[in-house]
């Protein structure tokens, strides 16, 4: 059943507590974040660096940047950065570790649809978005639109996340998932976990700490699932024209299972060599284009 825009209001809602709920777990991993990224550190991947390309004095916005560590490693890139995110505590340690950094950056406590619906400023050079985002999102439709109508001529967005394909399985391997949940959520009732404690060096590599144990969130949390068609399809229907489209076979820092995947010196997790290989991640570049009818494939 499609879920009214009050249910919709309720799910983002409920999920910025649980967000706000786990900000402190996962940071308390993370140590000196601030000096890292004074010193020169950065979070970024190889993977978006090069979708990016320079950033030199380019204007970016960086949507769902939760507390900030990948805002603050594009400005240093060179970019003049805004990020939005919804959690309150997300943005609070965002903006500490501007000012821990001495990195310049504005940070926003925003739901992203009411944000772009309003942007206090803008058109931007590029819009960015990575890592467990489009989970959170309910409708992609207005989302891509609403980048679309944001972004300066010649402007790209720039997006990495988990593959659909990833959240098939549980946390045993097992099919559990649909591909698609076509616009409803999945309840989850654990909420958001710690994943960041999960992960340990893969997501932290100047000096993971052992920080909070055993967290459990008092929050629940909701999701939406999207195939691939779902999200090229909103892309190009949004008028977005689809430069570059890659997959790849290990996810970036994100280490579901640590007691069987394997995580290399780039920070790639793997799954076990007698597991067949599976698309965990995809990463795209798009720029303005003309809107494309979509779905005009399907009986
Ligand atoms: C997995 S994190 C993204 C991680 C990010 N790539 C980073 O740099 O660490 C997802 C983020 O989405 C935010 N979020 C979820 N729903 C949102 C919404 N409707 N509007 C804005 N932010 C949202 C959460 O608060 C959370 O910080």
């Amino acid at each position: 059943m499609k879920r009214s825009a009050q249910d919709i209001a309720a799910i983002i809602e409920q999920n910025r507590l649980s967000w706000n709920a786990v900000i402190e777990a996962h940071n308390s991993h993370k140590g000196n974040q601030g000096i890292w990224l004074k010193n020169g550190g950065h979070t970024l991947f190889p993977e978006e660096l090069m979708l990016l390309g320079d950033l030199e004095g380019k204007s970016l916005l960086h949507l769902l940047c939760n507390c900030g560590q990948d805002t603050l490693s594009l400005a240093r890139m060179g970019a003049e950065v805004t990020g939005v995110d919804i959690s309150d505590e997300a943005i609070k340690v965002a903006r500490e570790l501007s000012q821990t950094s001495q990195i310049p950056a504005q940070f926003f406590r925003a739901n992203v649809y009411e944000w772009l619906q309003q942007p206090p400023y803008g058109p931007f050079d590029v819009v960015f978005m990575s890592y467990g985002v489009l989970y959170w999102l309910p409708d992609l439709k207005s989302l891509f639109k609403n980048i679309r109508g944001i972004l300066n001529p010649g402007g790209k967005v720039v997006f990495v996340d988990f593959h659909p394909v990833f959240w098939l399985f549980d946390d045993n391997w097992k099919l559990a998932y649909p591909y698609t949940s076509a616009g409803e959520d999945l309840l989850d009732e654990e909420g958001i976990g710690d994943y960041v404690g999960m992960s340990g060096e893969a997501l932290v590599p100047w000096g993971f700490e052992e920080g909070i144990k055993d967290f459990n969130n008092p929050q629940h949390a909701h999701g939406f699932l999207w195939g691939m068609a779902d999200i090229i399809g909103a892309m190009l229907e949004a008028g977005l024209q689809l430069e570059v489209f890659e997959e790849y076979p290990y996810s970036n820092g994100f280490n579901p299972r640590p007691d069987i995947m394997h995580v290399d010196a780039d920070r790639r997790c793997w799954l076990p060599k007698d597991m067949p290989s599976i698309p965990l991640m995809f990463a795209l570049r798009a720029s303005l284009g003309r809107p494309i009818a979509t779905g005009l494939g399907r009986p």
